[in-house]
């Protein structure tokens, strides 16, 4: 049975493609994971063990060399990063370390442990705002506008260049954003679904005329699954569900849902949503070209964005715990820095 090695497995979207491999029962998963504060092995208990499970830094060299030289993997799929932009904001370092340094290590142990196919997971911030643009198409220029999307364009630059300068069988692929459970309750439709519940204030930045491709979990798991199996090496995909949806718009839709599902009242729902000071450096739009998944590997998103909602509210409601666990810690002193809207050092 060929093995792949799944890097950032225990987070949001990394756990669902660690849980769509393991249903395809034809490889074995070796999933290493860092179980930063948006790891979380529970995400997987599931499969009840029904992978190998390494917790380490991609930037840890001995670490990846070793686990290479045990397991010879088919393949690498590099989820691990660092992810929430207003914690890039708030402190890049690890943005650097991880999304930059990590990746380096990668490129470099597979160089030395040859790999078939090595798929990094990349995002369509890297086009940066497409405000008065067209929607970015894979060879459109990279014009990243924050330093989690400066970190991203960066890794996808050594990506290419380690592609012509090695030959190495990179592929990688740029999804718009995702949504879906498990999914860490910082970033927008997570957090509005568990303010919403608790009724607390729902913060949307500026104006809320930003807009966001919505795509759904699994579609993304299937398509980059598509693209690991059929694309050439040296390919390059966007990934996207080909809607754009205003901010306010997802969360009265979070509203409408929550309402709908605990019998509270949608306005006094929507009485919490409060219009607060922007993210600096905030894109407005995001949008994206996706002919080429389409014609090429026969891909296309099957969730509608209102019903993929629907059900991720039903997920949130039925898992309080999980809820109640992944926001203890750190999560109150994170959220009063961002939300305190004063963008300094946290201490
Ligand atoms: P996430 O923050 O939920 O999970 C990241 C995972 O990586 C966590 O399990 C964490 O523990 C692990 N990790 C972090 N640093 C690590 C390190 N140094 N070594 C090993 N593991 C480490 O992120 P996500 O939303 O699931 O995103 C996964 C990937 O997809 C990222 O590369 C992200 O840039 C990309 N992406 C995300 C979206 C989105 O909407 N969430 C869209 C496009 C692309
Ligand atoms: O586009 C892909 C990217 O999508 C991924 O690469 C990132 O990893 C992922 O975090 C996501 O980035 P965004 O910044 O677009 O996602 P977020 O959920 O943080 O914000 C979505 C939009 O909502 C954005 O315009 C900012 C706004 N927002 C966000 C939060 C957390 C608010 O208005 N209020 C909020 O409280």
């Amino acid at each position: 049975m060929e093995s792949i090695l799944v890097t950032g497995g225990c987070g949001f979207i990394g756990s669902h493609f660690v849980r769509l491999l393991c249903a395809e029962e034809k490889f074995r998963v070796i999933n290493l994971d860092k179980l930063t504060y948006a790891g979380n092995l529970e995400n997987l208990s599931d499969l009840a063990g029904g992978f190998r499970f390494v917790r380490g830094d991609i930037a840890d060299r001995d670490l990846v060399d070793r686990v290479l030289k045990e397991e010879r993997p088919w393949a690498i799929v590099n989820f691990a990063a660092e992810s929430h932009v207003d914690r890039s904001i708030l402190d890049a370092s690890l943005f650097l370390q991880t999304n930059i340094g990590g990746l380096h290590v990668l490129l470099e142990a597979i160089r030395a442990v040859p790999v078939k196919r090595f798929l990094h997971v990349s995002t369509d911030e890297v086009y940066g705002d497409r405000e008065g643009r067209d929607a970015a198409a894979e060879e459109s220029a990279l014009r990243p506008g924050s330093p989690y999307a400066a970190s991203k364009a960066s890794a996808d630059l050594l990506c290419l260049a380690y592609r012509r300068t090695y030959d190495l069988p990179i592929i990688i692929t740029r999804s718009s954003n995702n949504y879906g459970p498990f999914q860490f309750p910082e970033k927008l439709i997570p957090l509005c679904i568990r303010n919403a519940v608790a009724g607390l204030k729902l913060p949307v930045y500026a104006d809320g005329r930003q807009s966001r491709d919505w795509l759904h979990v699994e579609d993304n798991c299937r398509a980059i699954l598509a693209a690991l199996n059929k694309a050439r090496p040296g390919s390059l995909y966007n990934i996207g569900a080909g809607g754009e949806w205003k901010n306010l718009d997802v969360v009265r839709a979070v509203c409408r849902a929550v309402a709908a599902q605990t019998g509270q009242h949608l306005e006094q729902v929507e009485s919490n949503i409060e219009f607060v000071a922007d993210r600096p450096g905030h894109d407005r739009r995001y949008a994206l070209k996706t002919e080429n998944i389409r014609r090429e590997l026969g891909w296309y998103p099957r969730t509608g964005f209102e019903s993929g909602l629907e059900q991720t509210v039903r997920w949130y409601l039925s898992h309080p715990d999980w809820v109640a666990r992944v926001t203890s810690g750190e999560y109150q002193q994170y959220y009063d820095a961002v939300y305190a809207r004063q963008w300094g050092k946290p201490s």
